[in-house]
Formats: C-alpha cells, structure tokens, sequence
C-alpha cells in the first residue's frame, strides 16, 4: 500500500500527514526530504520506546530518546522540565528537531517543549495510540494540566509533519483503542455519514486491525480534522465542531478525577447526552440519535455513570472552556454527519438529557 498524504494548512504552517503501515521505517528519508535540522531529538515514553524503539532508533544516530512518563498525572510543567534539562545538556540549539512518539500525552507535553524550547525548534509527531492518530497529533494545540485544571497551560504549536503508522497499534490495549474509536465516532457524526457507516459494516476488522480497514478510517478520520483545522487553526469557528460530545465529557472526567475514564469513553457519553438533548428539542431524528447509541454500544460496554449525580455534572460544566461570555457553547447534532452550535441550552433540558442516558437522579 502506498502512504497517504494529507495536507494541513494553516496561517502559521503548511504541513503534512503522511499515513500508511511501515511509515515510521521511512522516517529518517521524511525529514531529510523536508530539510529539518539534523540534531534530532526523540521525546518517548519508556513503555512505548521498549515495544517500538527499534524501528527509530537510527533516526537519531545512537543519540538516547528522552524518556518521560506518560500517564494523564504526569502531564505538567515538571515533566516539561525534565525534557527541557535534556536538551540543554545535550546543547539542543534552534537547529533541532524534537520527534514525539508515543500517545496524546507525550505529543502535547514534547510538543509543549518545542514550542516553547528557545522559543520553539522543529516539532514532529509519530503518534502511537489510535486517538493521538486521528487526533491529538494534527492541529497545533500542545499544553499540559495545571493541579486546577486539564490542558490550562499551552500555545498553537503546528508541528512540521506527522507521521501515521498504523502497525504500531497491534500493541495498544483494547480499551485505549475503543477509546480512539470514540472520537472516530465523533468525526462520523460531525462531519461524514459514510465513515459512521463505515465504522459500523467493518468493526470486525478494524477490531481485528486489518491493515487495510484501519487505513481507511484512520485516513478519513485525519482528512476531516486537517480539514476542519486549515480553515479555523484557532478555534473561533468551524473548529468548534469537534468540541462534539466534549462539553459533558470533561466534565465527566473532572467529576471522576480523570480516573475512570479514559478521555475517549467520557466523549463517547458526552456525544449520547448531546444527543439526547438535540433530539429532546426536536433537533434530532430519534432514529439518527439510536443510530449513535447503538453504535457506542456495539464496540463494548462503558465503564458506569449510575452512580454520579447530575448535578455535579452541571456544576463541571460551568467551568469549561467553551463559556464564552458567560454562556455555554454546545455541538448538537442535527443529523449523521451535521451539527449545529447553540447557546440557549437550560439547566433543565441537560438535567433530562444527562437523565436518560443514565445518571444519577
Ligand atoms: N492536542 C490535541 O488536539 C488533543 C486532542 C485530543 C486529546 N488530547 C490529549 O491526549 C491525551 C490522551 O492521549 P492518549 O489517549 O493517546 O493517551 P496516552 O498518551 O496516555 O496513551 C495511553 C496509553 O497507551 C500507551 N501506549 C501508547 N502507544 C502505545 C502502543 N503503540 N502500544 C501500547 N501502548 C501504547 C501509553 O503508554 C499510555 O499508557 C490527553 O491528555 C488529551 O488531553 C489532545
Ligand atoms: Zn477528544
């Protein structure tokens, strides 16, 4: 199979995806043909580095990556800081180029770095989880948590290429690759039809990691998002489209501490209340809005919400950062594959929506 190339333009870079299996073998040959400075840097995690190193381990010529933990809890400025110390006392100057491998939180937090690391050096992603694939790794934004809150500290940051290789996943766990799956799901419900439809004729062999039906959602997926970020690299517009199913889902993982979801599982709920709210309103066809739950539901049971009260829910939902001026901005969907923002959601309406899909009276 040839690599795909997708193209991502935005007012501060032009870059592109390049996908395909075996396409971090071809790595060294991507960033030669794209000149990026030769003392190159790997940001890893020490789980990711021992299934995969091998494979990039000539990119750097002997060079050590520097290896970082990478679970949501040590997404901060400490672990920032560790790689910031590693390239100065390997004396990183602006012509270097940081490579992250490894899940969305190696690529925000090494993103983080180089962007700001001598007011930034050149940034690759070689993403390795199915979420970081079709999302985190395309875009810009990089950042880490503050002890007060996910992703509060970060820049636009578009990095110089990004590289897709779908074999590295025939080592995620299941979960985290549902995971990823949610936020295809997403992208089928905002913007295509034929991938929702896809998603659900060819499960069996995504699941099975059929070289050639992941390629396939992997690259729609990544088309929509190149699409959608080249034409609102800020996110004033178009852009909010894929804060689908986010509202309620950050507030699900606030609520649980970040602990019992991973993030895709708490959009995969947010997108059911979202749903339910459209269709209580009339917005949505009650046919469209089963079509989603059954879909989530076809791809394995969700950790439960029964036990969280609404009302904490509501009361996380206050704080997002889609309040814009005092008013919570929402992605409804109108239809598979359409969405409209609104405004004027009440308390009492997500009550009811956060009610059916199963939360706490
Ligand atoms: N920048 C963005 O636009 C954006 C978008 C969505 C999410 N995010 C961020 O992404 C993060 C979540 O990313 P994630 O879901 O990739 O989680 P993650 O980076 O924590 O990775 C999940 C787990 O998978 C392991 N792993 C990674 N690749 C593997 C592989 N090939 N085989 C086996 N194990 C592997 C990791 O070690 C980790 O334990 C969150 O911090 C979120 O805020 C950012
Ligand atoms: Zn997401």
């Amino acid at each position: 199979m040839d690599p795909v190339r997708i193209d991502v333009t935005t007012p501060s870079r032009a870059y592109a995806v390049t996908l395909g299996d075996g396409a971090i073998d071809r790595l060294a040959r991507v960033l030669d043909a794209l000149r990026l400075p030769e003392q190159r840097f790997i940001v890893s995690s020490p789980l990711v580095w021992r299934l995969h190193g091998q494979r990039l381990a000539r990119l750097t010529g002997g060079t050590e990556p520097i290896l970082v933990p990478d679970g949501e809890r040590f997404k901060n400025l400490q672990t920032v800081s560790r790689v910031y110390e590693a390239l100065i006392r390997a004396n990183a100057d602006r012509a270097s180029t940081l490579v992250t491998f490894g899940g969305g939180v190696v690529g925000d937090m090494a993103g983080f770095a180089a962007a700001t690391y001598l007011r930034g050096i050149a940034l690759v992603h070689v993403p390795t989880t199915l979420l970081a694939q079709v999302d985190s790794a395309i875009g810009g934004k990089v950042g880490v948590n503050h002890a007060l809150g996910k992703n509060l500290i970060g820049a636009f940051y578009q990095p110089h290429a990004v590289i897709v290789d779908p074999s590295v996943l025939a080592t995620l766990p299941r979960r985290e690759f549902r995971a990823g799956l949610y936020e295809v799901i997403k992208y089928g419900m905002t913007s295509s039809p034929s991938l929702f439809d896809r998603i659900a004729r060819e499960s069996t062999a995504i699941f099975g990691k059929d070289p050639r039906a992941l390629t396939e959602v992997i690259a729609e997926s990544c088309r929509i998002k190149a699409g959608v970020v080249s034409a609102d690299e800020q996110e004033a517009g178009p852009r909010r489209i894929l804060n689908f199913g986010h509202t309620a889902g950050h507030a699900l993982e606030a609520v649980t501490k970040y602990r019992r979801y991973r993030h895709g599982e708490a959009v995969a709920y947010g997108m059911l209340v979202a749903a339910e709210l459209a269709s209580g309103r009339g917005a949505l066809a009650d046919l469209d809005r089963k079509a989603l739950a059954d879909l989530i539901a076809s791809l394995g049971p969700l950790p439960p919400v029964a036990d969280l009260a609404k009302a904490d829910i509501l009361d996380a939902m206050k704080h997002d950062k889609k309040m814009i001026a005092g008013r919570l901005h929402f992605v409804l969907p109108t239809a598979i594959g359409a969405t409209a923002i609104v405004d004027d959601v009440t308390e009492k309406e997500m009550k009811e929506a956060l009610i059916r899909v199963g939360f706490k009276k």
